[in-house]
């Protein structure tokens, strides 16, 4: 949460910072704010509440020049979004300024003892605690600036990425890591500073990404020195970030989210590509081949993740246990953590995070690991945090998401987990070779039966119009499409701001159903299956207490047409990767609905894409 980007070099830094901000605003857009270094020395903070576009209207005809400067789009966690709370803060004597992403979790402790050396603070964040603490320690102990953010970061308790620059020196940045990411681009004689790479990718695809508790000295024309909060150096290794820039646009969408869902054809061919070998459906996943010995012993697999990466690990747990015979937990990261788990030196901990940087599955992952288990990542940012910090794991590849709303994350997600359950399976000797090939046949097949689902748009569009004056919402499905319908909800709630409720379809009895009337729209997943008549008994059942019902169907079903209101017909694969193209009428339901009631689909209020904070 909360997006920084800093520049130094022989370019102007506000044009490189205000476009990299419009690259992280799916990170936080309540309030933005930069800081510049003028020619001479002198220095200026512009900042205001509202999008990265306010601030630039508010930069208008102002005085940004300079070569030098930080800047921040900001995710609130202390204090109200105002003029006052964003970011850059400034330090008493206004000398450092500073961009903060995360949570200084002892900033009260901290404000307090700068209140007794006569420090006031004009903004109700953590953030400028840690500006004013930096200045302190630099005033009181005289040393160099880079030396007073490590003794100070040393006082911290919480999670970081800073930048600070001092007014007065034109060449240089001081950056630090704990639990938030942060990433230096290398450029000729530049330097590049972003929580996330991809957002500065016009400018190099060389990135040093620091490590926890990690210090950063960035100086223009200078070597990039970096250093652990103990003064020691440490390595500066580079890597290659390969992307290309019209990932991160729109491509001819009215929004990211609409892309991406109909990009899923794509992303999921490039996830399967190399890893599902068409000529003899041998699965290729290198994580798991180079530690079979980990998978042949695991007791038990137990998943850690949240929102829709948890739902995606739902359904891993049905994909598990089928082919691999592997008892399978399911935990909310943030729960799990805090609960003190047994977990077992032969058991495996699968993370599963779209942005790699979420807090609390990335505390889970160290929780795991010090438990002694065998840490396995399904991410999609490559090199991101829970990447980098699980023992090994497989990279989804489904390219940048930037919609708030993850939708392509969540299919690439369940692939993953689909060729991993196989490739175990098959290991274990726990899958039986017909149902292998008919799994794996129907991988291969997968972005053609996505493309086919996609052709549910106009009618889900139109559907969509009909549905726009609901307060309510309840999802349905059973089996493999119980998260299905879990993440349907979502998706509906996080962007139209509907309240919607998905259950497992035959709990609707003991206690939901007493919601049903004319006014409480049911979506249905009844896809052909082996719970097909179950679910449509349940259908019926809402039928008859007078509930409207929009049932997903499989295609050429009519049985279904007779109670439900609306069928949504979407084509047939194995069961296993059903949920993968029932997902896709009700991203596209949750999108529609969305829009013509006006919501900013791809920045819903109060949400950030990367939730780096507990
Ligand atoms: O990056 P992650 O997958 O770890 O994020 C976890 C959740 O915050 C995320 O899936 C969230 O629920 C989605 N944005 C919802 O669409």
């Amino acid at each position: 949460m909360c997006g920084i980007v800093g520049y130094v070099g022989e370019r102007q830094a506000c044009p490189v910072i205000i476009k990299g901000l419009h690259r992280l605003e799916y990170r936080g857009y309540d309030s933005a704010g930069v800081a510049v270094m003028h020619p001479g020395g002198g220095m200026d903070v512009f900042k205001c509440k509202g999008k990265v576009s306010d601030l630039e209207h508010f930069l208008e005809g102002k005085d940004s020049a300079g070569t030098i400067g930080i800047g921040h789009t900001r995710w609130a966690t202390h204090g109200v979004p105002n003029d006052a709370n964003a970011h850059p803060h400034l330090s008493r004597s206004g000398k450092l300024a500073l961009i903060h992403n995360g949570i200084i979790e002892n900033f009260r402790v901290l404000r307090d003892a700068l209140r007794t050396h006569g420090f006031t603070f004009r903004s109700s964040t953590d953030s400028e605690v840690l500006v004013n603490l930096i200045e302190y320690v630099r005033e009181s102990e005289k040393c160099s600036l880079e030396e007073a953010v490590r003794v100070a970061l040393k006082q911290v308790v919480g999670a970081y990425a800073i930048a600070v620059i001092e007014e007065g020196n034109t060449s240089r940045i001081i950056a630090a890591r704990k639990s938030s990411p942060m990433a230096i681009g290398l450029g000729d004689g530049e330097y590049f500073l972003s929580s996330d790479a991809a957002s500065i990718i016009d400018y190099t695809q060389d990135f040093v990404y620091l490590n926890d508790e990690e210090l950063a000295v960035i100086e223009k024309g200078k070597p990039l020195h970096i250093m652990n909060l103990d003064g020691k150096d440490t390595p500066v290794s580079i890597q290659k970030l390969n992307l290309s820039i019209s990932q991160l646009e729109k491509g001819g969408f009215d929004h990211f989210m609409l892309k991406e869902i109909h990009e899923q054809p794509e992303t999921l061919e490039d996830c399967i590509r190399g890893r599902v070998i068409p000529e003899t459906l041998e699965i290729v996943l290198s994580g798991v081949i180079e530690n079979k010995e980990k998978f042949l012993a695991a007791r038990r697999i137990i998943f850690v993740a949240c929102g829709t990466s948890w739902h995606a690990a739902l359904i891993g747990e049905h994909l598990i246990e089928n082919m691999c015979r592997i008892p399978v937990e399911v935990e909310y990261a943030s729960e799990f953590r805090y609960r003190n788990p047994v977990i077992f030196p032969d058991d495996i901990v699968i993370a599963v995070s779209q942005s790699g940087e979420t807090a609390d599955t990335l505390a889970a992952v160290e929780l795991a690991r010090k438990a002694g288990a065998f840490v396995y990542g399904i991410c999609n940012v490559v090199g991101s945090s829970i990447a980098r910090s699980t023992d090994s794991g497989t990279y989804i590849h489904v390219g940048p998401e930037i919609g708030v709303a993850s939708t392509k994350a969540f299919t690439g997600q369940v692939t993953v987990m689909t060729m991993l359950a196989l490739l175990v399976g098959r290991l274990r000797g726990t899958v039986e070779e017909g149902y292998y090939h008919r799994v794996a046949q129907a991988l291969l097949e997968l972005p053609a039966t996505m493309r086919e689902a996609l052709k549910t748009a106009d009618q889900v569009a139109a559907l969509a119009k009909t549905f726009t004056y609901a307060h309510n919402f309840i999802y349905l499905g059973r089996g493999y499409n119980y998260p299905t319908a879990l993440e349907g909800a979502l998706k509906l709630k996080e962007i139209s701001y509907i309240h919607a409720e998905g259950l497992p379809a035959a709990e609707m009895k003991h206690g939901s159903i007493a919601l049903i009337d004319a006014e409480m729209p049911t979506v249905a997943i009844a896809t052909l299956d082996r719970t097909y008549e179950k679910t449509l008994s349940n259908i019926e059942e809402i039928k008859s207490r007078g509930g409207k019902i929009i049932a997903v169907v499989s295609k050429g079903d009519d049985l279904v047409r007779h109670c439900a209101d609306y069928c949504i017909e979407v084509p047939s694969t194995v069961e296993c990767l059903m949920p993968l193209v029932s997902i896709v009428p009700l991203q596209l339901l949750a999108y529609y609905i969305a829009t013509y009631k006006g919501r900013n689909v791809d920045q819903p209020r109060n949400l950030a894409k990367s939730v780096t904070v507990e």
